[in-house]
């Protein structure tokens, strides 16, 4: 008898435990950049007293994690990335409802894209796609400056870009769905396998292709046009291009994980981000995106997109499930498996 009160004592204590673990921490997927991704962490912890185990991937890498762990959810919110993966995401019913009351405070677009996914996620930034280069390497190797997408598939380029894989990175998912748009989709695929010819390696991740050509390792990054702003502000020799004959852009997103374990951190978290204070400090770590609170203040040095010739990206057709396993899939089989 009094073993099975001790073992009784000693569960429910263990219980107890793992509830007061689980109420003081937060499981934060995150891709933005690695420095912003830091800053809410840390920012976090230390205004709420909330530990944060955070983890830094790339958007459609985290979409992948989140529907791989759906059974057993081990994140609780995946903060930042380009909207399309979340936008499936919610459509999956892999991520939960939730409207913060910060709704009000944000830009109409923000809104927009928590409509589109029924509340399951919310615009945090936005930001236009673009492409930069590296100027010394430019005159090294004698190329004309690239003003627009045409440019980037001229012979004289070849082995000359950088660009993400689509798979895991919503910014190289992001030219495929602007591409798409722009041109229609048959002409951008013909335009995809002659870019193919001319691009030196896919990264994994979005922003890496303008980090290498910072660092004059390939001459040509597609990139969104603040990644390549950032690396003007980091001292290097890049010059951002919005291409000339009109571009896309992200609405850069945040969800909660369905069945988080800390969802009340987790709701904690998504109000705290959608916050103008919150989102006013990422200039501070060179994130140079549009903020989606419409009191959030924005770097000088931070791209106008009103000076940008922006297509009406379709958010809900490009954010659904079958077209964008659809398009993946097609970029799969008649780009990346071409020899180069
Ligand atoms: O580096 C920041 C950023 O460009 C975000 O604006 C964007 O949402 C994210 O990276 C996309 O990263 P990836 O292409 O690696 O998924």
């Amino acid at each position: 008898m009094r073993t099975l009160i001790t073992s009784t004592a000693a569960l429910a204590l263990c219980v107890t435990l793992a509830q007061v673990a689980r109420a003081d921490s937060l499981t934060l997927y995150c891709a933005a950049d690695e420095a912003w991704c830091q800053l809410m962490a840390k920012d976090f912890e230390a205004e709420t007293g909330i530990t944060v185990d955070m983890t830094r991937k790339s958007s459609g890498e985290i979409y992948a994690q989140v529907k791989a762990e759906a059974d057993n959810p081990k994140g609780d919110v995946w903060w930042a990335g380009t909207g399309d993966p979340h936008l499936q995401a919610a459509q999956e019913e892999l991520t939960e409802e939730y409207e913060s009351p910060l709704m009000p405070e944000l830009h109409d677009w923000a809104i927009k894209q928590a409509e589109a996914g029924n509340h399951r996620t919310v615009g945090v930034y936005s930001g236009a796609l673009g492409f930069g280069y590296n100027k010394d390497l430019l005159a090294k190797n004698n190329l004309p400056e690239p003003k627009c997408w045409a440019d980037l598939v001229k012979p004289e380029f070849k082995g000359q870009i950088q660009v993400a894989n689509p798979n895991s990175s919503g910014t190289a998912y992001t030219m495929l769905a602007t591409l798409v748009q722009l041109m229609g989709e048959e002409p951008a695929f013909e335009y995809l396998k002659a870019l193919h010819k001319n691009v030196n390696q896919y990264t994994k991740s979005g922003s890496a292709p303008i980090k290498a050509a910072g660092l004059g390792e390939t001459t040509v990054g597609i990139v969104f046009l603040h990644d390549a702003v950032a690396q003007v502000a980091a001292g290097f020799p890049v010059v951002p291009v919005a291409p000339c004959e009109g571009t896309g852009y992200e609405i850069g997103s945040m969800s909660i994980i369905a069945g988080a374990r800390n969802e009340d951190e987790a709701k904690k978290f998504y109000d705290w981000a959608l916050s103008a204070p919150v989102q006013s400090k990422a200039q501070t770590v060179k994130s140079f995106q549009l903020p989606s609170n419409k009191a959030a203040t924005q770097s000088p040095l931070a791209p106008d997109l009103s000076t940008i010739k922006l297509i009406d990206y379709d958010f809900q057709k490009f954010g659904s499930s079958e077209e964008r396993k659809r398009l993946l899939k097609r970029w799969d089989d008649e780009v990346a498996s071409q020899p180069q």
